[in-house]
């Protein structure tokens, strides 16, 4: 048995017993600074410094510790820890790290009811302390546009979301529901009695291939909403809302990104109105700011979060000045006191593809004075960057968090992940590529 000792950090006490020089590996003043230093090798996480100082003096434990804790301290402010895995205060949300679960759409909803089946999807997800915001909730039988999407606007649907509510909080997770309406992205199939799905405008949408790469999608062209039917929309918002905080959840998430209704709005490429709520940059985000406000005036400002993608032109809802755009609304939001603002990266220009982009969100972070979550093609290191530099306060992770149940823990030591699976993301087995991706634990 040989044992090695003298100057060993972890990259070269790995090399000697890599190359067989070693079997084993002494460690004497980085072990008496971090006590848990195998944990730390293992994380890959920031070590302390030893204290020289203190090698040998003859002071009480109390005494050591206390210098052991000022060495911790200045420890800290030199090395920040891992950034996603630092804690955050949302409003009055104590979150343990910034590593959120993205709405994620998984047309298992039978019947735009939750099913059982979704209690364990989440509460694999769920972290004590972690955010997770579900998948696009329907707020009016106008609001569908895919099968077996959840709704909130029944009471049976809103029964249904309890169950899935209360085990995220008893994991002690912060759960908040992203409500919904597809607009023009439907057909009458989805729309009660056949009719035609609403919008901003009747320009309809050209068939577009499904996320599967194989089945196309077919829209029933829509009716433009009269100005004067305009608030029944904005109310089934707000009734949405209060429905979302009667099931249990925290707080919503209003869906306005993507080329869905509140987009159709917001976008030049869409609204073809000549009233109040077309035309100028102001007159397109009025329908907008008058949910939030109506939503924020029903639940609490600090129960709300608003979700936006001025850069993409998914579904044909693109805008000839998204910089614009998306500055305006980080200002506007302001004057609601939102709890948070969620917005896409400028890269992903439809769901799921990154692109080359000169764009950024930092005009829009530096903007909005509430907590600024990102989301577009993240993974653990340009995360990490994004907190350390301060260009978000929290990171939305999609398809790494959908094939990873235990993301936060992978992150944390840098372990490797699983490969999503595109072709189960829309299936509705209550299973397969729901809760069957495997665990770090059970990888191995
Ligand atoms: C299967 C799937 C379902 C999605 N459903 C929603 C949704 O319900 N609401 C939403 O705002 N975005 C939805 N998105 C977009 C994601 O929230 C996220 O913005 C996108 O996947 C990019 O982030 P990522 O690179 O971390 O996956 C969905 C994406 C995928 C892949």
């Amino acid at each position: 048995m040989v044992l090695v000792a003298g100057g060993y950090d972890r990259k070269d006490g790995n090399k000697a017993i890599a190359e067989d020089r070693a079997n084993l590996v002494v460690y004497g003043r980085f072990f008496l600074a971090n006590p848990d230093l195998p944990r730390r090798f293992e994380l890959n996480a920031p070590v302390y410094k030893y204290n020289r100082e203190i090698f040998y003096i003859s002071d009480p434990a109390i005494e050591l510790q206390q210098k052991q804790d000022e060495n911790k301290c200045n420890m800290a402010s030199e090395t920040p820890a891992f950034p996603l895995l630092t804690p955050y205060k949302m409003g009055n949300f104590n979150l343990s790290h910034r590593i959120v679960l993205a709405p994620l759409t998984r047309q298992r909803s039978y019947n735009n009811v939750p099913q059982p089946h979704a209690i364990l999807y989440f509460s694999q997800r769920t972290t004590k302390g972690g955010f997770l915001i579900a998948e696009a909730t329907g707020v009016s039988d106008t609001a569908q546009g895919y099968p077996d999407t959840p709704g909130i606007w029944t009471k049976k649907q809103v029964e249904a979301w309890k169950p899935i509510v209360d085990d995220v909080h008893a994991k002690g997770g912060i759960f908040f529901c992203q409500i919904w309406h597809v607009g023009r992205v439907s057909n009458k199939d989805f729309q009660p009695n056949g009719q035609a799905p609403i919008s901003s405008t009747d320009k309809p949408l050209k068939p577009q291939l499904r996320a599967n790469g194989v089945d196309v999608a077919r829209f029933t062209p829509p009716r433009r909403l009269r100005t004067d039917e305009i608030p029944q929309i904005v109310n089934d918002f707000r009734i949405a809302a209060r429905n979302a905080i009667e099931a249990g959840f925290d707080g919503v998430e209003i869906h306005g990104a993507h080329g869905y209704l509140i987009d159709q709005f917001m976008k030049d490429q869409v609204n073809d109105r000549t009233d109040q709520y077309g035309g100028s940059l102001e007159n397109r985000c009025r329908f907008a700011l008058e949910i939030v406000e109506a939503i924020a005036n029903e639940i609490g400002a600090d129960r709300v979060g608003i979700r936006l993608s001025p850069f993409a032109n998914y579904m044909e809802s693109g805008d000839s000045n998204p910089e614009a755009l998306g500055l305006y609304m980080a200002e506007s939001l302001n004057k609601y006191n939102i709890l948070y603002c969620h917005m896409v990266e400028p890269r992903m220009k439809t769901v799921g593809e990154i692109f080359e982009c000169p764009h950024s969100l930092l005009p829009m972070r530096k903007a909005f004075k509430g907590t600024f979550l990102v989301a577009g093609g993240y993974d653990r290191e340009d995360g990490n960057k994004a907190i350390a530099e301060d260009h978000a306060d929290l990171v939305v992770y999609g398809r790494l968090f959908l094939a990873n149940p235990d993301l936060p823990r992978r992150f944390e030591l840098n372990a490797p992940l699983n490969k999503y699976n595109r072709e189960t993301f829309y299936v509705s087995d209550p299973v397969i590529g729901y809760t069957d991706y495997p665990f770090l634990e059970t990888t191995s």
